[in-house]
């Protein structure tokens, strides 16, 4: 297998061997990492830029701690920092960029732009999260359901709230393209897109894997081994959004009687981060507004032993480093 080069935008652009290799990959960096390996030669005297139009915690540091265990000097371009898109075009930031850079990561807002960047840039351009996917946070997911549940192929994942942005679309698209059974739970307005519905249902024929878009709680969640949500408003979303998300999506939320419904052995995941508790500025404030103190998934839930919100969270790292060291 051979990925040096390429960018990695969307797992659309990947075959299912290339996605599997990257989670073989991971696991391995993982291990090592673990036995306290050090795999700093492997790219030694590189440097990679990573752009954030939007805010990060886990993907920023993963990125980080990735380089520098590859032997790689980041450069961090917060949102704020750069002249990027504002007084510099992306075409010409990328080429400015790609001549100081072995790679860049971009998170921001519509994929065009990451595409864009990646046409210009004449160096590997990985997809930190745009509006549309967040394919370096699927192979964390796909690592994380082999590791728990042994299996991928066959697995039956269900995604509730918002199914048409990010995650929804990036959890249907590697379902897809590994022959899973996906499910979307949630109102129809919240459905994927029906051009990509399309694309995937295509793409499932082959692999074997299955799509549903359902409104019905019980009859979505039944039987699933993973149980997957998200924020109801994403980052970029204006706040007049809350209200209206908070009365359509309030019946998908993530509680004890969905994980029930699901079964003894359902997992429940979340790309984080999540509103589960008060702990935070935004959920005090959807209190103090809206009487509410969980959201897309409940405090019990959340903190129960079917949770592997922070496995997968570490195996952000493990992952990126996969894609950097695989592309590179
Ligand atoms: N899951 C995820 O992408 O987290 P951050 O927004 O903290 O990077
Ligand atoms: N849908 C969320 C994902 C965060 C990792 C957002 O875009 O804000």
């Amino acid at each position: 297998m051979n990925l040096k080069g390429r960018s990695f935008l969307k797992l659309l652009d990947f075959t299912p061997e290339e996605i599997l290799y990257l989670v073989d990959l991971a696991a391995e960096l993982k291990d090592k990492k673990k036995k306290g390996i050090l795999t700093q030669d492997m790219h030694r005297g590189k440097n990679v830029a990573l752009i954030f139009e939007k805010t990060s915690t886990r993907t920023r540091c993963s990125f980080e701690v990735a380089a520098h265990d590859l032997g790689m000097g980041t450069t961090y371009l917060d949102p704020s920092g750069s002249q990027i898109g504002k007084k510099e075009s992306i075409a010409d930031t990328a080429r400015v960029l790609g001549s100081m850079y072995e790679g860049i990561e971009y998170r921001g807002f519509e994929q065009e732009i990451v595409e864009e960047l990646a046409r210009y840039a004449g160096v590997p351009v990985w997809n930190g999260l745009t509006n549309e996917f967040h394919p370096t946070q699927m192979l964390a997911d796909i690592l994380t359901i082999k590791e728990k549940i042994g299996r991928i192929k066959g697995v039956k994942l269900t995604y509730m709230g918002d199914a048409r942005y990010n995650m929804g679309n990036s959890l249907m698209v590697v379902c897809a393209k590994l022959g899973m059974h996906f499910t979307a739970c949630t109102t129809r307005k919240y459905f994927p897109g029906e051009a990509l519905v399309k694309e995937c249902e295509k793409i499932a024929q082959e692999t074997g894997g299955t799509i549903t878009l359902t409104e019905d709680v019980t009859a979505g969640t039944k039987g699933a081994d993973v149980i997957y949500t998200d924020v109801w408003v994403s980052m970029g979303e204006p706040d007049a959004v809350w209200e209206e998300r908070i009365k359509e999506l309030s019946p998908y939320q993530v509680n004890s009687k969905v994980m029930e419904n699901a079964g003894e052995q359902a997992v429940f995941m979340h790309c984080l981060p999540a509103f589960h508790d008060l702990k935070t500025k935004v959920g005090r404030e959807i209190e103090a507004k809206f009487g509410i103190s969980e959201m897309e998934v409940t405090d019990q839930v959340f903190e129960s032993s079917a949770s592997i919100v922070f496995q997968e969270a570490e195996n952000r790292m493990h992952t990126i480093k996969a894609v950097m060291a695989a592309t590179l």
